[in-house]
């Protein structure tokens, strides 16, 4: 049975029982605590917690579920069941039927004739576990669906207590495996061997609300949720794996030809008795979906979080293919396989298959590169190590090799073992950990970045804030919650720095790159300055404000209100912001994908997906796109519709929108553009006034950025650029318009002096040389001239002084020394003749000799080398040592 197959029964298994059908929702949603969704469940969290009403007909619902999970990649292709993408299928109960019915349904769907839409698993090999003390659900396997009793078994809080990982909703699990036989593993279930019992489906019966704790287990539950309810998870993978009758989730009909692509790029045969080729085999295969549904969710490479990822997800794959022996190129044949398996599941993948490849292959040229001086950089460490007796690879240098050169450590390990040689571990972990702290400290500082969202959990559940700032830039408001250094207060005093919860709003609060409204927050002779506004769960809205004057109780009637003159500058911004967007993608065409923008009172910078640097006359054309739509004064519309509804009027969708969610829609002069967004806009495009793009730059490898003022900030600076341009123009008594001939002239003349002085300098220089040569003085064998010269001769100058002297001497043994102090250091230079060289002289030595003298090094050859030194008071104790050497 095809994946796709499995897929559809699922779905119709419960929507003939009442299920709405879900779409998936993008891997990124907009949950701070979490990189990418890694359960069903994820966008349905709202519903769970009771902080909105699931908007599903009978309260039920079931989804296929896009997952990443990268905790197990070390496991990946050595176990056969870990894929780090995944599709969770599920059936959701939002208080309607509990374990009874859950239990039955995936019973049936599971053990049901394939005839009727079943998957016909034979029963016999079903096994289930329970919580330690879930005899309710026990109770239902022995009595309503007739499971013998010796194949239920319980598990502990470890493995049958469900939680996200992080606080929210959890609850006791059952789960269902699948016995596939002895040639996998020992007798005795599920609690024996978790390998022949393959885990397929886990049914979560999601009653509580846990606690912050970093331990599976080791966590508070803080409560019950408003209801109880059903959370399942079969991993459609897994049911491939098993109804396909292959040994593995990597040689399903969705992986297997990535593999067997593999196999030709690298000449390598898969499965023929080399396990760790196996494994490199199943890392491909694995890592490349998991990579290009990563892509499709606008994620690109780069060096921290979610880029960070799938950056190590394509290098892993990268090294695999070298390791299995392809010297070339691997990433389009593999991107194009993963894609072709994995379309008629996720149909928009053949839209966007170019943008796909160009950000993997842009990724495979940067690491080839690096991959190469990486390779350098490793074979010298391994070099001089074994030059000098050593076996072991400092954790320093591994460290460096993948913090520099982005070498997985599984890379250095693997090359380490090729040349015969150890890694310090310890240390390199030691250092890996470092960076981690450094990392989460960083993390912490960040606004609201890991803050404990349970303080404001009441708030959130009872007391959601109603913005009214759309339309309105004052309010009368109650003040419902007071926090001052992360607790709750219930007055606060002139001076504080304190987080302000209202009823009612009109200041926005950070969202879709837009930043925060600035105002003020009054009552009587109460001041306080809003400089923050940040919202929790969607729902709440934090002021983060200063005191200034007065002070403040709970339950206070207030009036909030928005800086003016800071809202107008953002509703400009955030419409330009939108009209470049729209001429981007005019200009590249539509490959050009929004990868991020911020924008704030008379700037914006937008980021978007695109490989190659923009050209002056594209940015250009999009300077003027978009400024001509100010121009036509577009009308500037908002619409209040359903998800699907935007869709469908093309609206272009930013990430963390949720089936069924309300969105809002901004429509600029009708089909020009049209985008999801919650931001604060201007009514008509000419109140933007002008946009003056200032450039685009590189941010990471794929990705691009577009920086531009509007309204008044554009004008200061067109008029900054006309001072700068009228001032030049004075100065240089030429019409402006012909300051750039004007300007390149002078250059050139000025670069035509410069060469002028320089060697008027050389030819000043060289005349002392006669003078110099004259002052040879035997010395043992040696004619020496040894010169401290004045000040401020430079080492290159020394060294054709030096050159020249000894040409002048070639008739004899001689020995040039010339030094000077140049600009707070020594400098020197050493030449010798070819009698000298002959007797023994080697004017490297005698530099290196000199260099003790001054702090300082160099080098060069027998004949002729030079060096710095730190210590120019050193320069005569320098040459009356030398002149004491040649004495012989
Ligand atoms: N949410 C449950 C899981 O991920 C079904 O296993």
């Amino acid at each position: 049975m095809q994946t796709h197959e499995i897929r559809e029964r699922f779905t119709n298994h419960f929507v003939k029982a009442g299920h709405t059908e879900v779409p998936s929702a993008s891997l990124i949603l907009d949950d701070p605590t979490l990189l990418f969704v890694n359960a069903g469940m994820v966008p349905f969290k709202p519903y769970f917690l009771g902080q909105q009403t699931p908007p599903f007909e009978n309260g039920l619902a079931t989804s296929i579920q896009k997952c990443v999970r990268t905790l197990d990649i070390e496991e990946v292709g050595i176990t056969t069941r870990h894929n780090t993408f995944f599709q969770m299928a599920g059936n959701f109960s939002f208080g309607q039927y509990f374990k009874e019915g859950a239990i039955k349904h995936a019973w049936s769907l599971l053990t049901g004739d394939r005839a009727d839409g079943g998957f016909g698993l034979d029963p016999e090999r079903l096994w289930v576990t329970v919580y330690t003390d879930d005899d309710e659900a026990a109770g239902i396997w022995e009595n309503v669906v007739g499971v013998p009793s010796e194949r239920i078994q319980r598990m502990g809080m470890e493995d049958n207590f469900w939680s996200m990982g992080v606080p929210g909703p959890c609850g006791p699990c059952s789960e269902i495996y699948y016995d596939r036989g002895p040639e996998y593993g020992k007798e005795g279930g599920p609690i024996a061997d978790d390998n022949r019992y393959m885990e397929i489906w886990n049914l979560v019966f999601m009653e509580s609300i846990r606690g912050a704790g970093d331990k599976k287990g080791g966590f508070e539950i803080l409560g019950e949720l408003p209801n109880k309810n059903i959370d399942t998870g079969l991993g459609v993978e897994r049911v491939a794996c098993i109804l396909q009758g292959v040994d593995n989730v990597y040689e399903t009909d969705l992986l297997r030809p990535v593999i067997d692509v593999a196999a030709e790029l690298t000449g390598t045969k898969y499965d023929a008795g080399n396990p760790a080729d196996d494994v490199r085999f199943r890392v491909i295969a694995d890592h490349s979906r998991t990579a290009m549904m990563i892509i499709l969710d606008g994620v690109t490479p780069s060096n921290e979080g979610r880029g960070y990822i799938l950056r190590r997800l394509l290098r892993r794959i990268i090294r695999s293919a070298r390791l299995l022996g392809a010297t070339g190129e691997v990433m389009e044949p593999l991107m194009n396989t993963i894609m072709d398996t994995m379309t008629p599941s996720f149909p928009e993948i053949a839209e966007n298959r170019e943008r796909i490849l160009r950000v993997a292959l842009a990724e495979e040229r940067a690491f080839s590169r690096t991959l190469e001086s990486g390779t350098h950089r490793f074979d010298e460490a391994a070099g001089a190590l074994k030059a000098a007796g050593g076996t072991t690879i400092s954790g320093g240098q591994a460290f460096e090799l993948h913090d520099t050169y982005g070498f997985p450590i599984d890379l250095t390990l693997e090359m380490a073992r090729e040349a015969g040689l150890d890694v310090d571990m310890a240390a390199f972990d030691a250092a890996m950990q470092e960076q981690r702290d450094r990392a989460k400290a960083d993390n912490k500082a960040k606004k609201m970045g890991n803050r404990d969202d349970s303080l404001y959990r009441e708030w959130v559940d009872t007391y959601p804030t109603e913005f009214v700032g759309y339309d309105q830039l004052t309010h009368d408001a109650n003040v419902i919650g007071l926090v001052r250094d992360g607790e709750k207060v219930t007055e606060v005093n002139a001076g504080d720095e304190v987080e302000v919860i209202l009823d009612v709003t009109p200041m926005y609060a950070e969202a879709g790159g837009q930043m925060a409204d600035r105002g003020r927050i009054l009552v009587g002779d109460t001041v306080l300055n809003v400089n923050d506004v940040q919202k929790i769960g969607k729902k709440l809205w934090v002021h983060k404000a200063t005191v200034q004057n007065g002070g403040l109780d709970l339950g206070t009637t207030v009036t909030a209100e928005v800086d003016g003159a800071w809202r107008h500058g953002a509703r400009q911004a955030h419409t330009a912001t939108h009209l470049i967007h729209a001429a981007l993608r005019q200009v590249l065409g539509p490959t050009a994908v929004q990868a991020g923008s911020l924008n704030k009172p008379g700037y914006l910078r937008f980021d978007f997906n695109y490989t190659d640097q923009l050209s002056e006359a594209q940015l250009e054309e999009i300077a003027t796109i978009t400024n001509q739509a100010v121009d036509a004064d577009f009308a500037v519309n908002t619409i209040e519709t359903s998800l699907e509804e935007a869709k469908a009027m093309g609206a272009m969708a930013l990430f963390g929108e949720n089936y069924g969610d309300q969105v809002r829609v901004v429509e600029i002069g009708g089909p020009f553009s049209i985008e999801l967004c919650g931001g604060t806009h201007v009514g008509h495009s000419s109140q933007i006034g002008p946009v003056a793009v200032l450039g685009e730059s590189s941010v990471g490898s794929g990705a691009r950025r577009i920086e531009a003022y509007s309204g008044m900030e554009s004008f200061r600076y067109f008029s900054k650029e006309a001072a700068l341009a009228s001032g030049l123009a004075t100065e240089l008594k030429t019409p402006s318009e012909q300051l750039p001939e004007r300007i390149a002239q002078l250059t050139e003349r000025l670069r035509a002096a410069e060469k002028e002085i320089e060697n008027l300098h050389r030819r000043q220089l060289l005349g002392q040389t006669a003078d110099l040569a004259a002052k040879a003085e035997t010395v043992g064998e040696y004619s020496l001239v040894a010169v401290h010269l004045p000040d401020g001769v430079n080492t290159g100058d020394l060294r054709t002084m030096a050159n020249d002297v000894r040409g002048k001497l070639n008739d004899r043994a001689a020995v040039v020394v010339l030094a000077s102090a140049d600009g707070g250091k020594a400098a020197f230079a050493i030449a010798a003749t070819p009698q000298a060289v002959d007797a023994g002289i080697k004017a490297g030595e005698l530099v290196k000799a000199f260099g003790q003298h001054v702090d300082g090094k160099g080098g060069g050859k027998p004949d002729l080398a030079q060096g710095s030194g730190a210590n120019p008071a050193g320069i005569d104790a320098g040459l009356a040592a030398l002149r004491q050497g040649l004495q012989g």
